[in-house]
């Protein structure tokens, strides 16, 4: 529960609300919200980053966490690997086994390839099965993929490739339909139509959710549906480092069996990197709300066999993590809270931005209120401000929070919080990372023949800010499509004979940027892990 301190703040919260019901808070000017952005993101704070010494892309800044990943070795350089011994022969090897490999996995198959997915944990240990909030689609008579793309464009800040957008918005559609036909449980009225809401940056409600634990429904039908097809998945295996061919394609990857340590080879003629995002390396000590895996392992594999990143400098906090109890600091409040009705609102009692401001300018907001402004909730355990969550109530009824958010209202209450009753307090959390490897519209990345790249693992679907629902369906858009594009390829193909050479050219180049490091990358599971390979 909370300390009498901060029950003091919820007096005043308390004292605010029927006032606050009929206002909603001015929404910010372009100017107000680039100045807000420079002052107060995460992305901005020049002391959290380093520059890339090696590789495409030398010079650029990255967050130091994933730049010590850049620039350590990889662990099989003191390791001899016989890639004549072939353990799995595949057309298609699928690294990652949550939505977007899954999703790879299941068109490759229906394609008649020859497909197998590997997974360091088990498959839908991924950040797919911690998505919330809901999916975004444009496919209501008020909307148009058109109006999609201009919203998404815009909170990206105009950076996103046009070509891998477009994509998005206009597969978006089908891909609610697909995930409809595979046995999505969405939300529909008594007539069956699908129940939409807005999310941060939308013009149209397009939001399709399943309560607020839509990812684990979406996660749930695809991992049935890879096993109703026996789609080999080895688990508790991690990729380790691409193989390539003679010819510089993609030809593979070198596995870890997390249990033994003994190394695989796995032969493929394409490989889809789809290992997600990158929370669990904590950058500028942030929580986060992503599962244990989420450690860039495809960003540093990728790199290191000559694959370029787009976007690495950018990174999704999402503005509304956990901040009390200690138990779930960092776990996820689904914008869908904010969507429902809840206000932020400070110590004071006062609702200091419209709740729906694009991440990235809500996050930053949250800041400047706990920072600059001193207006934070003091805690135990840090700041935070409050999401005056017993609003919901009062705009859609009572039962609401239990029909449409459930899951929150549970979690909360394992804590002997009734977010009914009281708001919560929640800060800024390491979500997504907006960047990734570089692709092309087709799923391919531009420099290695054969690697395709889906999920959060690509760069530039979204620009330099996702918007929320955007991520379940890049896994499912780019995961399809992924999965199709390479069991096409894999018929072409014929592979030369297999090698590492990247890993010693890519050690040569550390050395001589005198950037060596006795540690390995990738990091397959997070520093504090109990049990390290
Ligand atoms: O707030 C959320 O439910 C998160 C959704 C997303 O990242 O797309």
């Amino acid at each position: 529960m909370f300390t009498p301190e901060m029950l003091k703040s919820v007096e005043k919260v308390e004292a605010t609300r029927e006032e606050r019901m009929g206002l909603e808070p001015e929404r910010m000017t372009a100017d107000e919200k680039d100045a807000l952005l420079k002052a107060y993101h995460p992305d901005y704070k020049e002391d959290g980053f380093t520059t890339i010494k090696i590789g495409p892309n030398k010079g650029q800044k990255v967050p130091s966490e994933l730049g010590h990943l850049l620039h350590s070795n990889s662990r099989l350089l003191n390791e001899h690997i016989d890639l004549n011994k072939i353990d799995y022969d595949v057309d298609v090897l699928i690294i990652g086994g949550g939505g977007a490999g899954a999703s790879a996995a299941i068109e490759a198959n229906e394609a008649g390839a020859n497909v197998m997915i590997v997974t360091k944990l088990r498959i839908g240990d991924a950040n797919t099965m911690m998505a919330e909030g809901g999916i975004q689609a444009a496919d209501k008579e008020n909307d148009s993929p058109v109006q999609h793309y201009i919203d998404a464009f815009g909170g990206g800040h105009f950076a996103a490739r046009p070509e891998l957008l477009k994509r998005l918005v206009m597969e978006a559609p089908d891909s609610i339909k697909w995930l409809n036909s595979l046995g999505v449980e969405f939300d529909k009225d008594r007539e069956g139509t699908m129940v939409t809401t807005h999310g941060g940056g939308t013009s149209r409600k397009r939001m399709h959710a399943c309560k607020d634990y839509t990812g684990a429904e979406i996660m749930r039908t695809l991992r049935d549906e890879v096993q109703n097809r026996r789609i080999p998945v080895v688990e508790f295996t991690s990729a380790v480092e691409l193989i390539k061919d003679d010819k510089g394609q993609a030809a593979g990857a070198v596995l870890l069996n997390m249990e033994t340590g003994d190394y695989l080879v796995a032969r493929a003629k394409t490989v889809i990197i789809a290992t997600g995002g990158a929370g669990r390396l904590h950058y500028q000590n942030f929580p986060t709300s992503n599962h244990y895996g989420a450690t860039a392992d495809g960003l540093i594999m990728g790199y290191r066999a000559g694959a370029p990143l787009l976007y690495q400098d950018t990174i999704q906090y999402h503005p509304t993590g956990v901040a009390y109890p200690a138990q779930i600091y960092g776990a996820l409040v689904t914008e869908k809270v904010r969507s429902l009705g809840a206000m932020l609102v400070n110590v004071d009692g006062e609702a200091f931005m419209h709740p729906l401001e694009t991440r990235d300018v809500a996050a930053a907001g949250i800041i400047r209120e706990c920072t600059d402004r001193h207006k934070g909730v003091t805690t135990p355990i840090g700041t935070g401000v409050w999401l005056d969550t017993p609003m919901i109530e009062r705009i859609g009824g009572e039962g609401t929070i239990e029909k449409r958010i459930p899951a929150m209202l549970r979690m909360y209450m394992n804590y002997d919080i009734d977010m009914r009753k009281l708001p919560i307090l929640v800060y800024p959390t390491l979500h997504y990372q907006n960047g990734g490897l570089e692709i092309g519209g087709d799923g391919f990345t531009k420099s290695i023949s054969n690697l395709l790249v889906a999920g959060e693992a690509v760069g530039g679907i979204h620009g330099r800010n996702r918007l929320m629902g955007n991520s379940l369906l890049d896994i499912i858009v780019f995961g399809r499509n992924a999965g199709k594009a390479a069991a096409s390829r894999a018929k072409e193909i014929k592979l030369g004979s297999l090698n590492l050479d990247h890993i010693y050219r890519y050690a040569e180049e550390l050395k001589a940027a005198g950037a060596e490091s006795d540690d390995v990358s990738p990091l397959l599971l997070p520093k504090y892990a109990r049990h390290q390979r």
